[in-house]
């Protein structure tokens, strides 16, 4: 059975991409990746695509003359390909309330903290700064608020003595990659109970999440 037709929203490497890529492809994803597209032109996820024979599209804001124009054609782009889900993943543009209660329920997000700690930017830092004993990543379902919205999955990773943001953003990155596939999976199968700013998983769903992604190796 064809998966729930899914875009990945991008503006750069698409790490996350090729992971949600890669997942979607095998056998058990309840998602499919129908369509890629990114606000700059030179985003390597954007070759991701197109090697995966995923179609791709550009939209630079910058040709836009308000951000409602932009995401008036972001939307169009989106139902014309019959988009039903979407995940942005290192999209780099803030989305307005408008857009986001139209896919209310059907956008999600990836962000670099275990949510509600660091929303914003230069979370690795902010984690060190705070002298964080663990850090991690959120995906969520995206509300108007920055990085606010019921959380589907989390994934944790130790702080270690002599960590840098560098150091620490790539041990987050590695289970960013394993959250992200699971929550698509987990949304686009359909059984997720959102009452308001909770999700109730599916039972056997639950078992996943719960354990902390990080495995010391
Ligand atoms: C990730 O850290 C994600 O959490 C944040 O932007 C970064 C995107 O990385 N929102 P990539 O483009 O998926 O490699």
């Amino acid at each position: 059975m064809a998966g729930r037709r899914t875009a990945v929203l991008i503006s750069g490497g698409g790490s996350n991409l090729q992971a949600l890529i890669d997942a979607c492809d095998s056998a058990q994803c309840a998602a499919e990746i129908a369509l890629v597209v990114s606000n700059r032109a030179d985003a390597f996820g954007l070759e991701r695509a197109r090697r995966h024979g995923i179609a791709a599209a550009v939209l630079d804001h910058r040709d836009f003359a308000s951000r409602e124009a932009f995401e008036a054609e972001l939307d169009r782009t989106l139902r014309d390909a019959r988009i039903e889900l979407v995940c942005l993943a290192g999209f780099m543009r803030l989305l307005t309330p408008g857009f986001v209660e139209g896919w209310r329920d059907r956008l999600l997000n990836i962000h670099p903290s275990l949510l509600p700690a660091f929303p914003g930017l230069h979370t690795h830092a902010r984690a060190l700064e705070a002298g964080c004993r663990v850090h991690g990543c959120t995906v969520h379902l995206v509300r108007p608020t920055l990085d606010d919205g019921p959380i589907l999955v989390q994934g944790v990773v130790p702080v270690l003595a002599g960590d840098d943001a560098d150091r620490l953003a790539a041990r987050v990155l590695e289970v960013e990659h394993r959250c992200y596939p699971l929550a698509l999976d987990l949304l686009a199968r359909g059984d997720l109970l959102i009452e308001g700013d909770r999700v109730t998983l599916p039972e056997e769903a639950e078992a996943l999440v719960l354990h902390p992604l990080f495995t010391p190796g």
